[in-house]
């Protein structure tokens, strides 16, 4: 587990797999600014069988409660993240905590240059959750994403390993330092 101040990261596991498929199919969870889509259970165990390099995440609150969901995958030599938060725990913090915490465990267990996000163009709390956490907007990709019916712009954000400098978070809070733990 990845411990912050107030939200950890867990990894999903196996069994985990129906609440996620919940989420995933859930509108309101996914949000406006995501793709819709729906899957079974065999094509989530499918996903989840053929990972590589790549990991999904709980987002929890010190008493264990589930509130959310952040994942890493690789594109080519670097890391892509991506999250979601129910609804009623947003606005409070918690991903600005979380995308702190894997940018912190990759740039300590990985050997990359950069992570990574692609937001809708208009989801104006992405973008902040990101600034908050060291990432700089790169650029727009126009028509990107097929969202809610329409076609949508796109946007790059990410940080580079020089950015980042050292553990915002991960160390600070387990008390190990790089190479010690
Ligand atoms: C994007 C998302 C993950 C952010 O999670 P969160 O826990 O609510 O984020 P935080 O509370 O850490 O930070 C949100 C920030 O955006 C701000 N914000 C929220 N809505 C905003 C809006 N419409 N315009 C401008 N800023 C906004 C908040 O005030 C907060 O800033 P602050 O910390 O300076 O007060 C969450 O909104 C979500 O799950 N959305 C649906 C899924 C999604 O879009 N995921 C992103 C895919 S790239």
């Amino acid at each position: 587990m990845l411990e912050g101040e107030t939200v950890n990261l867990r990894v999903v596991e196996k069994e985990d797999l129906p609440l996620l498929k919940e989420w995933r199919n859930s509108l309101e969870f996914t949000g406006q600014y995501q793709s819709i889509s729906q899957e079974t259970m065999k094509d989530l165990e499918k996903q989840y069988g053929e990972l590589v390099d790549e990991k999904w995440f709980f987002i929890e609150k010190k008493d264990g409660t589930k509130i959310g969901t952040i994942s890493h995958r690789p594109v080519f030599k670097i890391q892509e993240i991506g999250s979601a938060l129910l609804p009623s725990e947003r606005d409070k913090g918690h991903c600005s905590e979380a995308v702190k915490i894997i940018v912190d465990y990759l740039f300590l267990s990985k050997d990359v240059p950069r992570i990574q996000a692609h937001t809708d163009a208009r989801n104006a709390a992405a973008h902040k959750v990101l600034e908050k956490a060291g990432f700089k907007k790169e650029g727009t990709f126009r028509k990107e994403y097929f969202v809610r019916g329409e076609w949508r712009d796109s946007c790059i954000f990410a940080i580079l390993r020089e950015d980042w400098k050292e553990p915002r978070i991960l160390t600070r809070i387990t008390g190990c330092k790089l190479g010690e733990c």
